[in-house]
């Protein structure tokens, strides 16, 4: 079948369940991600053709948007501060949110080459401490998760990014003192009550993983509380904590940073303008 045709049925298909350009967007992945051709490459030359086998594989990546799989974990991978990372069900799927609390970073501290010491706390993917490592080619990078299976994803990731980083299994909440001291500490922990679990999409709820993601409607501050509290003690003199945070919780999570005592607190807007990252100094 042409590649032309089958996208007009791929995108009436899921068009009760996603907008047009999501649709045309997964349409564009897939094709890329299966016969490595580019857009371009099919307004290029209208003939190109699926054969059986692909069609057999595009019908079931069609079940799996249907059921609102994530298009990043039916191709298996996704792109983050421009580098591929591979993604299962076992990482939460990075965001744009995250990339721009490593700007802040990378602003903050301009000297690529500065020799810098660096944990994340939360590895997931290893979007974090890989784009930090990939921009600090001298800094010794750390990073922690409680999930052994997100730490397997993790050490794929950063090797095949060619970055060297320390990875830790450990559940934060048990730490009472890190190992080691930092320059800087930055995290983007699980934030999102139980309560907002409506807000949040099926493609969410139902495929990423619940560990990375969701928090005690009673204490949501709770890893905000216990890593602020490691990273007093941890944090270099004049070394600095990063968090992503909940959009709702900018005011609560600085007052709590403040009454800890780190200073200096900024609370910074994501280009949405929510409330969404903060900085802290020792
Ligand atoms: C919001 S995800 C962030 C993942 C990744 N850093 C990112 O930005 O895409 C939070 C991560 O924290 C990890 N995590 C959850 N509870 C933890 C705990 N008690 N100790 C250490 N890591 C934990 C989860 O496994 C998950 O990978």
């Amino acid at each position: 079948m042409l590649i032309s045709d089958y996208k007009f049925l791929f995108c009436q298909k899921l068009e009760d369940k996603y907008s047009k350009e999501e649709v045309l967007n997964f349409f564009f992945l897939l094709i890329e991600h299966r016969l490595n051709l580019r857009r371009v490459d099919l307004a290029l030359d209208r003939s190109l053709k699926l054969t059986s086998s692909d069609l057999e594989y595009f019908s079931q990546c069609l079940q799996e948007l249907e059921s609102h799989r994530p298009i990043q974990y039916i191709i298996g991978s996704t792109e983050f501060m421009d580098l591929d990372y591979k993604v299962t069900e076992a990482v939460l799927i990075p965001r744009p949110e995250t990339e721009e609390l490593i700007n802040w970073i990378k602003q903050d501290f301009q000297d690529a080459n500065k020799t810098l010491k660096i944990l994340d706390i939360g590895t997931g993917s290893g979007c974090i401490p890989i784009s930090l490592a990939k921009n600090f080619v001298n800094a010794e990078v750390h990073s922690i998760d409680v999930s052994s299976e997100a730490l397997e994803i993790a050490r794929y990731n950063a090797k095949a990014n060619n970055v060297t980083i320390k990875f830790i299994n450990k559940n934060i909440l048990s730490v009472d003192k890190l190992d080691d001291t930092y320059d800087i500490i930055v995290s983007n922990p699980p934030y999102v009550r139980e309560l907002e679990k409506v807000e949040i999409s099926q493609n969410v709820l139902k495929h990423e993983p619940s560990l990375a993601l969701f928090v005690d409607d009673n204490d949501p501050l709770v890893f905000y509380r216990k890593i602020t509290q490691l990273a007093k003690d941890s944090l270099n003199e004049g070394g600095s904590l990063y968090f992503e945070i909940n959009e709702y919780l900018g005011k609560e999570t600085s007052d709590l940073i403040i009454v800890i005592g780190l200073k200096n607190i900024v609370l910074r807007k994501d280009i949405f303008e929510r409330d969404r990252m903060i900085k802290a100094n020792k």
